[in-house]
C-alpha cells in the first residue's frame, strides 16, 4: 500500500508542477502547487526560490519563512536551495473532510526588504480509503408472508474519498429469493435497497445470507462488504397434520381406569408457539367418550378413564384435534377407533317366567311348567351357553325358542311320592374361563284324588267276648289316604247284609268319623260264633275313591254254662246205679263218666273229681278221663254198697262244675254179667244206642288227643331253644299259634290261630300275645295251658 501510495504521489507531483508553470507569476503575487495526499516526507512540492525568483544565497539571509501553522505542520523550506517538502504525512480528508476542494494556503515572508507572498498548496484526493459498513452485519427479519416487490432499505457504506473515490455502487451476492435496487439522491448519494422477488416459505427456507458489496470508482477500485442476514419470520401458515388420519386400537373390556390405549402424534412444521401443539377432544366427540377416555393435552395419550362395556358398545370413535397456538390457531382432525375385546364376564342370566310353579300331578307327559328365558350378554363363545337340569328327575328343557326354554315334564309324577321339586338349574356359557348362573325352579305338585283311602290291615279280626254290654265300642278301624285335604278325608260306613236273618245294623254300628265299631247287642257265642262283615271308607275327593275290608267279629267263649253228665244217668234226685263183681281186681274199670259242656275250649275242657266214696280208698276216678277203677282188690270187709260223688268241672274262669252220684253194688255171683257186661260191645244183640255214643266221643276224643299230643311234641322241640333259659320260671311266655306256623319264623304280627270254634284260621292282631303255661302237675302229662300274656282286652283269649 505505502509503495502504491508513492507510486501516486510521484505522478501527482509532475502535474502539480505543470500547472504551477502556469500561476507563479506574483510578485507579492500567488503562487499554486498541488500535490496528492499521503506523499512520502520529504517528497517534493515545489521549487519556492525558483518560483520566487530569488536568489538561492539570499534566502537565508533574508530570514525565509512560512507563516501559516498548517502548512509548517506539514511542510518545511530547505533554506539552502529553496525546495518546500513534504514534512508530514498529508491526509486529505483529515485537513480537510468531505470538502471538495482542499488547500493549504500560507504566506512567506522576506526581510531586507521585507517581501510577503501569498501561496497554497492543493492537497488531491487520492483513493485511499475503501467503502465501509458500519456494521460488518446487517440482520433483516422477514415475515414470510411479505409479498413480492416489497423493498427494505439497506444501510448504506461510507467512503471518505470523494468524487470518483466515494461509492459508486452497491452489488449483492446472486439470490433467486433477492435482489437490490440502488438510488441516487440528489445529493449524490447511492441509497440501496433489498428487493423481494418471489415469495418467501419459511417452512422451505427459514433464513439467507447475503453479501453486500459497495465498490468506488477509483483506481485501483475499492470496495467494502457487509454480511446481510435474513431470518424469515415464521408465520402460522401450516396446521398441525397428524400421524394418521384414522388411528386403530383394540381394548380388553376390563381393562382397568389408567390403561394408555394409544398415542396419537401429530407434527406442525410452523415453529414456536405456531408449532406448539395441545389434543384435545373435538366438538363432536360424545359425552360418553369424554366420561370413558382421557386424552393428555400435552402428550396426545389416550387413557382409559372409565369402565368399559363390551355389552354397552362394542367399538368407540374418538375425534380428536391438534391445535397450535398461534394467532389465529390452526387444528388438525382426526378420528381415533378404539375396538373393544369382549371378556367373559357376563355370566348367563336366567329369568324363569313364575317363581312357583303348580302343576296337578296328573299332568300328561310333555306339559309345560314354566318358561326359562336365558341371555347372556357377551358376545361369541362368551356368549353362548348350554343350559342343564338334572337327569334323574321327571322334569326336561325344550328349547322353543333363541334363549327360551321350556321345563316339561318327562315322566309321571306323583305327588304321594314327591310333592315338591327344587329342580337346580344352570345355565353356563362357553367362555374361557367358563361363567355359570345357577337358578333353583320350585315346583309344587298338586293334589289329585288318585289314592283311595288304605286300611291298616288287609283284614280285622274282632275278639268279642259274649254277653257283652250292647252299646260299647269293640274295635275301631283305620284307614288313611296318601291324598290331601279333602282327598284325604276318609268317612266309614258298614255294607249291609243279613247275619242269622237280622240285618247287620241291628249288630254292629259304626262312627263314620273315626271308624269305631259299636257292638249293638249282646253275643251269645254259644248261637254265633263269627261273622264277616265290610267296613267301606270313603274319601270326600271329586269324584270319591273308596275301598273296603273285611272284618271277622270273632265271639269268644265265656264259660257260661256248666258242664252236663250225659252218662251214667241218673234219675232226678236218685245216683245211678253201677254192678260191681267181687272178684274184680285192681284197675277193673266200673263206668266212664260222660260229660259234655256247650262252652268251648278250656270251658269246655272237663276235669274228674272225686267228691265223696264210702271207701276212699277203694275207688279213684281218672282226672281227665272220668273213668272209675277199683284202686285195689275188693275185700270181704268192703261194704257192698258204695256211693260215690263225682264232680265234673270245666276249667273256665271261674270254672262251672256238676256231681253225679253213682251207686256201686259189689255182687259176689254175677261173673256171667261182667263177662257179658264186659263184652257188651263185641255183642250185637245188646249194643245199645247209649253205647254207640260212647264209641264215637270215645274215638273222637282219642284222635284230638292224639293231635294235641302232636302238637306238644312240635311246641316242646321248639321251646328246646329257649327252655334252658325259661324252664326254671314258673310260667315261660310263648307265643302261640298255628301248628304249621309255630315252626316257622313269621312276623309276630302275622301270628295265626286256628280257633277251635270257627274252624278258619284268622289273623291274630299284633298287640295280642299268648303265653303257654306249664303247670307243675302237667309237667308229666304234657297238658297245655294257653293264657294271655300282657293282652290288652279280657276278650281277647286263646
Ligand atoms: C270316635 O269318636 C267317638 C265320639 O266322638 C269317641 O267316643 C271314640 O272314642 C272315637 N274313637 C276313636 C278310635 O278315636
Amino acid at each position: 500500500m505505502a509503495d502504491s501510495a508513492m507510486n501516486a504521489a510521484s505522478a501527482f507531483k509532475t502535474c502539480a508542477f505543470m500547472f504551477m508553470v502556469c500561476t507563479p507569476d506574483l510578485i507579492f503575487g500567488r503562487i499554486r502547487y498541488s500535490i496528492p495526499e499521503e506523499l512520502e516526507l520529504g517528497a517534493f512540492v515545489g521549487n519556492l526560490a525558483q518560483d520566487l525568483r530569488l536568489n538561492v544565497p539570499q534566502l537565508s539571509s533574508r530570514k525565509l519563512r512560512l507563516t501559516s501553522d498548517t502548512v509548517a505542520q506539514y511542510m518545511k523550506v530547505n533554506l539552502e536551495n529553496g525546495i518546500l517538502s513534504v514534512r508530514e504525512r498529508i491526509d486529505r480528508e483529515h485537513v480537510c473532510g468531505q470538502r471538495n476542494i482542499c488547500t493549504i494556503s500560507f504566506e512567506v515572508i522576506l526581510e531586507n526588504p521585507l517581501e510577503v507572498y501569498r501561496g497554497e498548496v492543493e492537497i488531491l484526493d487520492v483513493n485511499d480509503n475503501s467503502p465501509t459498513f458500519r456494521d460488518s452485519t446487517i440482520a433483516l427479519q422477514i415475515a414470510e408472508t411479505i409479498a413480492p416487490g416489497v423493498g427494505f432499505p439497506l444501510e448504506s457504506a461510507e467512503d471518505p474519498d470523494i468524487g470518483v473515490n466515494a461509492i459508486t455502487a452497491y452489488t449483492i451476492s446472486s439470490s433467486e429469493y433477492f435482489s437490490l435496487k440502488t438510488q441516487t439522491t440528489e445529493d449524490g448519494f447511492i441509497i440501496a435497497k433489498l428487493l423481494l422477488e418471489k415469495p418467501l416459505d419459511r417452512e422451505v427456507q427459514s433464513s439467507f445470507q447475503l453479501v453486500l458489496t459497495a465498490t468506488d470508482g477509483g483506481t485501483p477500485q475499492r470496495s467494502g462488504t457487509a454480511q446481510i442476514h435474513i431470518t424469515v419470520v415464521d408465520i402460522n401458515d401450516n396446521p398441525p397434520v397428524f400421524d394418521h388420519e384414522i388411528y386403530r386400537g383394540s381394548l380388553r373390556e376390563d381393562a382397568p381406569r389408567g390403561t394408555l390405549v394409544m398415542k396419537v402424534k401429530a407434527t406442525d412444521i410452523d415453529e414456536g408457539m405456531n408449532a406448539e401443539l395441545t389434543y384435545v377432544f373435538s366438538k363432536l366427540a360424545s359425552a360418553r367418550v369424554r366420561e370413558l377416555f382421557s386424552l393428555d393435552p400435552q402428550t396426545g395419550e389416550i387413557w382409559v378413564e372409565g369402565p368399559l362395556d363390551f355389552e354397552e358398545a362394542q367399538d368407540y370413535s374418538l375425534n380428536i384435534q391438534a391445535v397450535d397456538q398461534g394467532l389465529p390457531a390452526m387444528l388438525a382432525d382426526s378420528k381415533v377407533l378404539i375396538k373393544v375385546i369382549d371378556v367373559n364376564d357376563n355370566a348367563p342370566e336366567v329369568k324363569v317366567t313364575s317363581g312357583v310353579s303348580k302343576i296337578p300331578e296328573n299332568s300328561p307327559l310333555g306339559t309345560i311348567i314354566t318358561l326359562i328365558n336365558v341371555i347372556d350378554r357377551d358376545s361369541g363363545a362368551n356368549g353362548q351357553f348350554h343350559c342343564d337340569i338334572p337327569k334323574h328327575l321327571p322334569f326336561r328343557l325344550q328349547i322353543s325358542s333363541k334363549n327360551h326354554y321350556e321345563l316339561i315334564t318327562s315322566e309321571p309324577l306323583d305327588r304321594e311320592s314327591v310333592p315338591e321339586y327344587k329342580i337346580p338349574f344352570v345355565a353356563r356359557d362357553l367362555g374361557s374361563p367358563s361363567l355359570s348362573t345357577h337358578e333353583n325352579i320350585q315346583i309344587v305338585i298338586s293334589d289329585i284324588n288318585d289314592n283311595e283311602p288304605r286300611f291298616s290291615e288287609s283284614s280285622y279280626n274282632i275278639y268279642v267276648m259274649e254277653n257283652n254290654t250292647p252299646g260299647t265300642s269293640i274295635f275301631a278301624v283305620t284307614a288313611s289316604d296318601l291324598d290331601l285335604d279333602l282327598n284325604s278325608h276318609v268317612s266309614y260306613a258298614l255294607q249291609e247284609k243279613l247275619i242269622q236273618n237280622l240285618p247287620m245294623s241291628s249288630y254292629l254300628s259304626i262312627n263314620s268319623m273315626n271308624g269305631s265299631i259299636y257292638a249293638l247287642r249282646s253275643f251269645d257265642y254259644e248261637e254265633l260264633k263269627s261273622f264277616q262283615i265290610y267296613v267301606q271308607a270313603h274319601d270326600a275327593g271329586v269324584p270319591p275313591l273308596s275301598s273296603s275290608v273285611t272284618v271277622n267279629v270273632i265271639i269268644l267263649d265265656q264259660n257260661d254254662n256248666p258242664p252236663v253228665i250225659v252218662s251214667p244217668s241218673a234219675q232226678r234226685g236218685s245216683a245211678a246205679i253201677e254192678v260191681l263183681p267181687q272178684s274184680a281186681g285192681q284197675g277193673y274199670l266200673v263206668t266212664k263218666i260222660m260229660a259234655t259242656d256247650e262252652d268251648s275250649g278250656q270251658n269246655a275242657r272237663l276235669l274228674y273229681q272225686m267228691v265223696k266214696s264210702t271207701e276212699p280208698s277203694l275207688f279213684n276216678v281218672g282226672q281227665s278221663t272220668g273213668e272209675i277203677r277199683t284202686a285195689r282188690n275188693i275185700l270181704e270187709s268192703d261194704p257192698t254198697t258204695q256211693t260215690l260223688v263225682i264232680l265234673v268241672k270245666d276249667n273256665g274262669q271261674p270254672s262251672l262244675s256238676s256231681t253225679v252220684t253213682i251207686q256201686i253194688r259189689i255182687m259176689e255171683n254175677i261173673t256171667e254179667r261182667i263177662t257179658e257186661s264186659n263184652n257188651l260191645v263185641s255183642s250185637p244183640e245188646n249194643f245199645s244206642d247209649l253205647n254207640l255214643y260212647f264209641i264215637v266221643i270215645f274215638a273222637c276224643t282219642s284222635i284230638l288227643f292224639l293231635v294235641a299230643i302232636i302238637l306238644l311234641i312240635g311246641i316242646k322241640c321248639k321251646q328246646d331253644r329257649t327252655i334252658t333259659q325259661e324252664y326254671n320260671s314258673p310260667s315261660c311266655c310263648y307265643k302261640c299259634g298255628d301248628s304249621n306256623d309255630t315252626f316257622n319264623h313269621r312276623p309276630a304280627m302275622e301270628e295265626t290261630l286256628r280257633y277251635p270254634g270257627t274252624g278258619r284260621i284268622v289273623r291274630v292282631p299284633e298287640v295280642h300275645h299268648y303265653s303257654v303255661s306249664l303247670s307243675p302237675e302237667s309237667a308229666k302229662s304234657d297238658f297245655l295251658f294257653l293264657k294271655p300274656c300282657g293282652a290288652p282286652t279280657s276278650r281277647v283269649q286263646c
